[in-house]
């Protein structure tokens, strides 16, 4: 049986090891792509420090960018030899941080001459994907695909308020609201991100550390909330800190019809706490919510019970946004190290330091000079 190597996790807070698992050939629409990028990102912490969603021994990553190398008989949009770049969660042979991945088609977007470098889109997909499913299924948004000439949404003024914006999912977010024409985006992030929010089409933007945020922002949309002009609020979570982002979250959107969307876990203490990292998934518990406010948690997995959006996401609004420059990746930052294992946990300290701040950690997985023989 073929083998390749795969970062894995082997129980709460083990080291990472390299063991060589089994490699799917592909079957029906299935591809199998060599990981060339991968992005680090926080579930990786979740798992190893927390046990999120782990079975260990597990292996890690759910997002990524490489060529493919072999495809299923019934592929019809990818041949060997495309650059792709995809998000994938079904199961192990799906993990990003390993030398082959075997998936379905429809979870990869090909990347073409006009997407940048290979790296630059391995951050993209799981991002992009999480905050298109919260702003169109959850916050119920208006986001026609593709967009109609001179679209502008119904509610094109309605204030929506993406607390994380400095995050690799809330700049998306931000990115895609502008691109379908809504005008009232308020945004929370560090001052040193609020000039680029700006340009990508925040309206408004403010400092989340700043004391006073909660009567900020509630002076802020108290012109539009309520007052016919486009309604109620409508709040992305891109960070869901139980103290740090739904606390004030809660004392800002209590209209009645206002809807929240906070992508999970909750943390409760961050890794970078000397308490350590706590998670919850009990969205509506972590915080006091007003009576009449719909509040959601997301797990972007979830994505593909939209049919339009699962045949649509990636291999198609992802890869033309992109394309189109409507969409600008992280700014990215490269974790060298001599070997796999070297490169991956070095990704895997800085990232539970909590100091990623409006970039994206990036590291290769297979290199000619490392896996010749794949
Ligand atoms: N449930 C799901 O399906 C799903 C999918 C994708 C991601 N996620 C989760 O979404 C979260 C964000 O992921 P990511 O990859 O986008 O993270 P990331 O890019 O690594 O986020 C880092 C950013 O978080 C910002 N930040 C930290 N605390 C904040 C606070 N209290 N208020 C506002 N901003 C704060 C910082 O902004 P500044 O630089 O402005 O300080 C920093 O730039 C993670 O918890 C991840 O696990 C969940």
């Amino acid at each position: 049986m073929a083998t390749h190597p795969a970062i894995t996790a082997t129980g709460i807070k083990q080291p990472l090891t390299v063991i060589n698992v089994p490699t799917r050939t592909p079957q029906g629409r299935e591809v199998q792509v060599r990981v060339e990028w991968v992005p680090a990102a926080p579930l990786d912490v979740y798992q190893v420090d927390a046990g999120l969603m782990a079975e260990f021994p597990q292996c890690l990553g759910d997002s990524g960018a490489g060529t493919v190398v072999a495809t299923g008989p019934e592929v019809q949009h990818l041949s060997t030899g495309d650059r792709v770049f995809g998000f994938f969660f079904h199961n192990a042979h799906e993990k990003g941080q390993q030398v082959y991945i075997t998936a379905p088609e429809h979870l990869f977007g090909k990347v073409g001459p006009r997407h940048g470098s290979l790296r630059g889109c391995g951050d993209l997909p799981t991002n992009f994907c999480t905050s298109f499913y919260t702003l169109s299924d959850k916050l119920q948004l208006d986001l026609p695909w593709p967009r109609p000439a001179s679209f502008t949404p119904s509610d094109v003024d309605r204030p929506i308020l993406i607390w994380g914006a400095g995050s690799s999912v809330g700049h998306f977010a931000v990115q895609i609201l502008k691109y379908w024409g809504y005008t009232n985006v308020l945004v929370t992030a560090s001052s040193k991100h609020h000039e680029k929010l700006k340009a990508y089409g925040a309206r408004h933007a403010f400092d989340y550390r700043d004391p006073n945020i909660v009567a900020s922002i509630t002076s802020c949309i108290s012109d539009y909330v309520g007052s016919g002009n486009g309604g109620s609020l409508r709040v992305f979570d891109t960070i869901t800190s139980k103290h740090s982002s739904l606390a004030p979250i809660a004392k800002i959107a209590t209209l009645p019809g206002s809807i929240v969307a906070a992508v999970l876990p909750v943390v409760i203490n961050p890794a970078s706490d000397p308490a350590g990292l706590q998670l919850s998934a009990d969205l509506a518990a972590e915080a006091e919510w007003a009576p009449g406010v719909q509040v959601h948690p997301v797990i972007s997995y979830a994505y593909e019970a939209n049919e339009f959006l699962r045949d649509h996401l990636q291999p198609d609004i992802m890869a033309t946004l992109l394309a189109q420059g409507a969409i600008e990746p992280n700014k990215i930052r490269i974790v060298d190290g001599d070997s796999l294992l070297e490169r991956a946990t070095r990704a895997m300290e800085i990232m539970r330091s909590g100091t990623v701040s409006g970039e994206r950690l990036v590291w290769r997985v297979w290199t000619a000079a490392e896996f010749p023989e794949y």
